[in-house]
């Protein structure tokens, strides 16, 4: 078969996220936001652009990343777990997902065969271990989407790469210091070989309770991905980073990486320095103030309806289960609301491997009329 008759066979589908968002009808309100889209960048973020036009900004970087970045990174890291890192441990990506490919696809170079993910995850956890001919396993979570550590534990050989997320997207949900030891207790114990992958994504975010704490703290053969996406609602400007304890594996993404992107963007990586340096912290805490507010508003909500959820303390999600108020899927409910005037956008759970809930984001300010439109929805159907 020729190429064009593979093309004319085969479909490359947009991600569910991405096709309930384009049935949007133009006056629905969504829900469906993966960003801090509503909330002002912080004006630090927008000098260390504008200065480093006048500098370097329009030159390449090294592959690995600007070293001041890198560097401020190390040392922020270095605060947290106490090991001694520096820049050769730090590789700048193009945010999380480009992290997450680059390590993936490194692993899996290296002779990685399985990769162990959360029943209830983040679609490309699946996707892009698949384009590398990784096995993708799914290790069960309990009711309150905590890991079943038990289950974990069984699952495990020694040279597995397993993905954690905390705080986790769909689901809001922040691992306790107590669960991140118990966790470590089993890999320390299982996963002598393999990696553990760290998503934290959405560190910076979490409006109750204590604040994260890196799970390189509790297990060395951590790798950390983080970024400023969501933390400075920055999505665009796309700089993630990955912290590893092992440089030689470090350089070894890099260059893997380094086919992929050449490097970051230069201008980028310069805004994302003073989030490293903590100098955009009053305004990441003011964001955290709002979701709060949201996620208290639309769990009012949900109690006055009698749908069940978890309550989230992290990330800017809320994962309710609404199929037993259905008599559709749940995906074409979301299609429906999106599309119809005064509708409301919110994401199936099917993106997430849980086709009976729907994922609600509290990033936006329109949160009461978006859950108002939400349950009157449900209701008529
Ligand atoms: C859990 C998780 N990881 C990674 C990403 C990707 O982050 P980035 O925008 O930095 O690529 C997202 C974005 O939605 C996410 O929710």
């Amino acid at each position: 078969m020729s190429i064009d008759e593979r093309l004319a066979n085969t479909d490359f589908p947009l991600p569910t996220i991405r096709q309930v968002n384009n049935a949007k009808h133009h006056s629905s309100i969504s829900l469906g936001l993966g960003e801090l889209k509503d909330f002002p960048v912080d004006g630090q973020i927008i000098d260390a652009i504008q200065k480093s036009l006048l500098t370097d900004g329009a030159n390449y970087t090294a592959n690995a990343g600007l070293p001041a970045l890198r560097t401020a990174i190390a040392s922020k890291h270095q605060k947290v777990d106490g090991y001694t890192y520096s820049a050769e441990n730090i590789l700048i990506t193009v945010g999380v997902q480009n992290a997450l490919y680059a390590v993936i696809k490194t692993l899996a170079k290296l002779g990685a065969k399985r990769i162990l993910i959360p029943e209830i995850y983040f679609g490309i956890y699946w996707k892009i271990p698949q384009d590398f001919g990784l096995q993708v396993i799914t290790y069960p979570l309990i009711e309150n989407f905590g890991i079943d550590l038990i289950a974990l534990s069984n699952l495990l050989l020694p040279d597995d790469l397993v993905i954690i997320n905390s705080p986790a997207n769909p689901t809001g949900r922040v691992f306790t210091v107590q669960e991140q030891q118990e966790l470590a207790a089993v890999l320390k114990s299982k996963l002598t070989q393999g990696y553990l992958i760290s998503d934290e994504i959405y560190s910076q975010l979490i409006y109750e309770g204590e604040p994260a704490i890196s799970f390189s703290a509790f297990f060395d053969r951590t790798l950390v991905l983080d970024g400023i996406s969501k933390s400075s609602a920055a999505a665009g400007l796309r700089v993630g980073w990955i912290v590893t304890r092992n440089q030689k594996l470090a350089q070894a993404v890099t260059s893997n990486n380094a086919t992929v992107i050449s490097c970051p963007p230069t201008i980028n990586q310069y805004a994302a320095i003073p989030v490293v340096q903590g100098l955009t912290k009053v305004t990441i805490e003011k964001y955290n103030a709002v979701l709060r507010q949201n996620r208290d508003v639309a769990i009012n909500l949900l109690d006055k309806n009698h749908i069940p959820y978890i309550k989230p303390t992290g990330s800017f999600y809320l994962f309710p289960k609404i199929s037993q108020l259905l008599n559709q899927s749940v995906k074409q409910f979301c299609l429906e609301t999106a599309s119809q005037p005064d509708g409301v956008v919110v994401i199936p759970g099917e993106a997430f491997g849980a086709p009976n809930y729907i994922r609600i984001s509290l990033a936006s300010l329109q949160i009461e009329e978006g859950m108002d439109r939400l349950i009157r929805c449900l209701k008529i159907k």
